[in-house]
């Protein structure tokens, strides 16, 4: 089944490709032979999992996204002082290639400018300018997950043309921001630019990011957990240069772009977004890649300021019908068909506020599930609540479960009003709505029902009373006895049969048509159904004990026919055959087993 977060990224890229403006770089020379329809999406999860669309594969330099990574190197090797000292961490509200120099130090405001960046290229680990480029590109592969090369055409283009810079690398010798020679640190400076990535490797460097240093699939560290968020701080206010200030205020996540076309945008602890379109605005930003991020944060609510959490945190316990059946009496066939079959009905425990990053990691699991599935009961009892956006997900996600015929159904929803609300306002207009029981036992029995198919509802055979499994191994003769001493009752849907703690009668009931719930009362009112009993079975047998008040309520489900024994005739027949009561007993004891076998595989399924 495709996943609705990629069929949204499908039609966010649809939707953005046909986007016009924006120009293709061109004080490089070499970046004028990008092809502006170039356009590619690509998000990544903290476990790994990656959502890509459009022109993935298409290769381009990283220019200035190098620029955090690089600063990043530099505070790993020289530490936040000495950094501090070189290059500031203020946003200039200039442009990328603004001459923004401290006016006491010389220091350039901050690392994401040109002014800033060439500085940190310069203050990487190495003896001289070539292993300070190795550290550089050795680094950078750390976060993108694999060995890195740079476009040399572009490498050289810039070297040839990249007169400003040459001048800004001098005023940063003038000043001692740089210490060596300045125009190896610069070469270096251009070199990093000219790295070559594709739409895949800007995600996952920024999942790197995102995931406290470490990348997602790797699990290698990039760079020490205390600079993460100085990097990301330095990315939220500087990254999009005279443009950060709006992004930050209309998208809300730590980012960086390159005149290659490219932007990343980092969730912290959510994920890591890479976006490629080479047209840019005049701030030298992506304009489709700025129109991506500005939908992905409306849309799923990504804004950093909004709420965050670890997403697999939104999925506790995944366990199994065949661990906790419903407690109804399923005919021998059915429950032979279920023994074989109910593992395909999975319960889904859910936790917290569900937000697109633990949506999107429920349902990723779901479809790991989904070939051995035949239903999901989402059970809500620990869920706060769910973002519009994660329940527009979640229920795109149920109709297309819909279509390879899963059900999705919920449980335990009970009167949380905002839960049903985005569950409800977001059902698309063709839906009939999403199916919610009050508790995982209706949950289940409906999703047996829709395993069973036909074989849910069996025309019940007619029983004879003394085919009933309570009279199994009495002697015919005395069967005919019990038979002719029993009187029949009949009751009317939804009427109580019995009622918990009224006194006990002494009536055995044996049922004739129809089924009956048997249902405890709850602290707050309600009924906790503990099973359902159709033709053949008996309930109030506990009365043969001699138990004085009933522990149980026992409702009609509709039209109810049924033999009813009285204790004082079971008593008058016993006194002439003992047999009775001890067959009778012998059959209660199998049952309580039997009954008592499910409540365990139940208590163990929900430890
Ligand atoms: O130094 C330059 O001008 C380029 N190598 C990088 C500039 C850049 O990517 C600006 N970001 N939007």
């Amino acid at each position: 089944m495709q996943s609705p977060i990629q069929a949204y990224l499908d039609g966010l890229h649809a939707q953005l490709a046909r986007m016009q403006g924006g120009e293709v770089a061109n004080y490089i020379p070499e970046l004028t032979k990008a092809d502006p329809s170039w356009f590619s999406i690509c998000l990544v999860t903290m476990d790994g999992a990656v959502y890509s669309t459009g022109d993935s594969a298409q290769k381009f330099t990283i220019q200035s996204i190098s620029k955090p990574f690089v600063y990043a190197t530099a505070l790993a090797d020289r530490g936040v002082k000495f950094v501090a000292g070189k290059v500031g961490v203020e946003p200039s509200g200039d442009a990328f290639n603004s001459i923004s120099l401290d006016p006491k130090t010389g220091a350039p405001l901050n690392p994401m400018i040109n002014a800033g960046a060439i500085a940190t290229a310069s203050l990487v680990a190495g003896a001289t300018p070539e292993a300070q480029w190795q550290r550089i590109v050795d680094s950078m592969g750390t976060f993108v997950g694999r060995d890195l090369d740079i476009d040399e055409d572009v490498y050289r283009s810039e070297s040839d043309t990249g007169f400003r810079n040459r001048a800004i690398a001098w005023m940063l010798k003038n000043f001692g921001i740089i210490d060596g020679e300045p125009m190896a640190s610069l070469e270096n400076y251009f070199r990093q630019c000219s790295i070559l990535v594709d739409c895949r490797d800007l995600a996952f460097m920024a999942a790197t990011l995102a995931n406290g240093g470490v990348h997602p699939l790797t699990g290698r560290r990039a760079l020490p957990l205390e600079h993460v968020e100085r990097v990301l701080s330095v990315m939220a206010t500087c990254g999009m240069y005279d443009f950060a200030g709006s992004w930050v205020y209309e998208v809300g996540m730590p980012a960086k772009s390159g005149v290659g076309g490219g932007i990343i945008a980092v969730l912290p602890g959510r994920f890591g977004i890479g976006v490629f379109s080479p047209p840019l605005d005049p701030k030298g930003n992506s304009v489709r890649g700025i129109e991506v991020c500005r939908h992905l944060s409306r849309d799923f609510d990504l804004h950093v300021f909004s709420r965050a959490g670890d997403p697999s945190m939104a999925l506790g316990r995944i366990y199994t019908a065949d661990q906790a059946p419903s407690k109804r009496q399923p005919s021998p066939q059915m429950r032979r068909y279920l023994n074989d079959n109910a593992h395909r009905i999975k319960y889904l425990c859910l936790h917290g506020f569900l937000a697109v990053d633990g949506i999107e990691y429920v349902i990723r699991r779901m479809i790991e599930m989904a070939a051995d599935s035949s239903s999901f009961i989402l059970d809500m009892h620990q869920v706060d609540g769910i973002s519009e956006s994660a329940a527009r997900l979640l229920n795109d996600a149920r109709l297309r479960f819909a279509g390879e015929n899963i059900a999705v159904v919920f449980s335990r929803i009970h009167r949380r009003h905002a839960i049903k609300h985005f569950l409800s306002t977001t059902s698309p207009k063709n839906d009939r709505g999403y199916l919610s029981f009050e508790d995982n036992d209706l949950a289940v029995e409906w999703c047996e029902n829709h395993l069973l198919g036909d074989l849910a509802m069996p025309t019940p055979d007619p029983i004879a009373l003394v085919d009933c499994p309570l009279l199994r191994g009495l002697p015919p003769e005395l069967l005919a006895q019990v038979d002719k001493a029993a009187t029949v009752q009949c009751y009317r849907q939804d009427e109580s049969i019995l009622t918990t703690g009224q006194a006990g009668d002494g009536r055995v009931f044996f049922i004739a048509d129809g089924h009956v719930s048997i249902l405890v009362p709850l602290k707050n009112g309600a009924h906790q159904r503990i099973t359902t009993l159709g033709p053949g079975m008996s309930f109030g047998e506990m009365a043969l004990l001699g138990q004085t008040t009933r522990s149980a309520t026992v409702v009609a489900d509709g039209e109810v026919r049924c033999w009813v024994l009285e204790a004082n005739d079971i008593d008058r027949l016993a006194r002439d055959a003992p047999t009775l009561r001890i067959v009778l007993l012998e059959n209660i004891s199998r049952d309580m087993a039997e009954k008592l076998r499910r409540a365990t595989q139940w208590i163990a399924a929900l430890a």
